[in-house]
């Protein structure tokens, strides 16, 4: 059997903040003839492993981006079963991050999701709030122009009540629903796409971009390391000049 070597990374360089859109599962089941579904639900099974695998690189910041607000316009039954994909997702997930440091927070408009899951994600984060290690977070039901919407809608309160006097990026970033978590670093994208589809669209700002080829299904530790591999020789220059 053949064994591919292993990428060797600086392990002092590290992206604090990894972002993924997650993409490709329907595809990916489509090539098996197999409902895409069973796509979404091989989809949870990498993210399990991705997870982990960032963990034991000591990434400080993951985000996953799962359902979109674009999502809901879907057949009906693949929605219903994202979401109890997600609600199972939800109700493992402590047990299987046991003995890990991951604190699970989530983004997005909560109040449209299922009761259910609502209630699991108030569980879930409340339970890991205190945890220092990895910070993994899940976007669901986000869109980020809806982020926006919602923060300037918030700022304008704000403005009114005469609590804020300046409008300026602080003013902004902190009313984001990522208003805790610091901007990726490198964002991933798998399946071959190559675009945003409404993700992070504020932090993304100097983010650094990778584009796989693997449909997210196929995405595993490899994959995950030559992309944090390509992020490493990467100069990120922020608008200024290195010399
Ligand atoms: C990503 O896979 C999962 C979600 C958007 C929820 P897709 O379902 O978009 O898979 P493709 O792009 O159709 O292959
Ligand atoms: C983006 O993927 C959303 C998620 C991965 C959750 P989509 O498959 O919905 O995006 P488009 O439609 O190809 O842009
Ligand atoms: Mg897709």
């Amino acid at each position: 059997m053949f064994f591919k070597k292993k990428v060797e990374l600086d392990m002092s360089n590290i992206p604090r903040h990894i972002a993924i859109i997650m993409d490709g599962n329907g595809r990916w089941a489509q090539k098996r003839g197999l409902s895409r579904t069973m796509g979404h639900r091989e989809g949870s099974r990498t993210l399990k492993k991705i997870v982990e695998a960032c963990y034991n690189l000591g990434v400080k910041y993951l985000t996953v981006y799962a359902f979109s607000t674009e999502n809901w316009s879907r057949p009906k039954q693949e929605v219903d079963d994202l979401m109890n994909l997600i609600l199972e997702y939800l109700l493992n997930a402590e047990k299987e991050l046991k003995g890990k440091n991951v604190r699970i927070r989530v983004i997005g408009d909560r109040k449209r999701l299922p009761e259910r899951i609502q209630k699991e994600i108030e569980r879930v984060e409340s339970n890991t709030r205190h945890i220092q290690g990895l910070d993994f977070v899940i976007a669901l039901n986000y869109g980020g122009r809806q982020e926006i919407i919602d923060a300037v809608s918030c700022l304008v309160e704000d403005v009114k009540a005469g609590k804020l006097c300046e409008v300026n990026e602080q003013a902004i970033a902190e009313r984001l629903y990522t208003h805790e978590i610091p901007d990726p670093d490198l964002l991933i994208r798998t399946s071959g796409e190559m675009r945003l589809s409404n993700f992070l669209l504020w932090q993304c700002c100097y983010t650094e971009f990778y584009f796989s080829k693997a449909l997210w299904p196929d995405f595993d530790e490899a994959c995950l390391r030559e992309a944090i591999l390509s992020y490493q020789g990467r100069q990120r220059r922020f608008g200024g000049v290195k010399c």
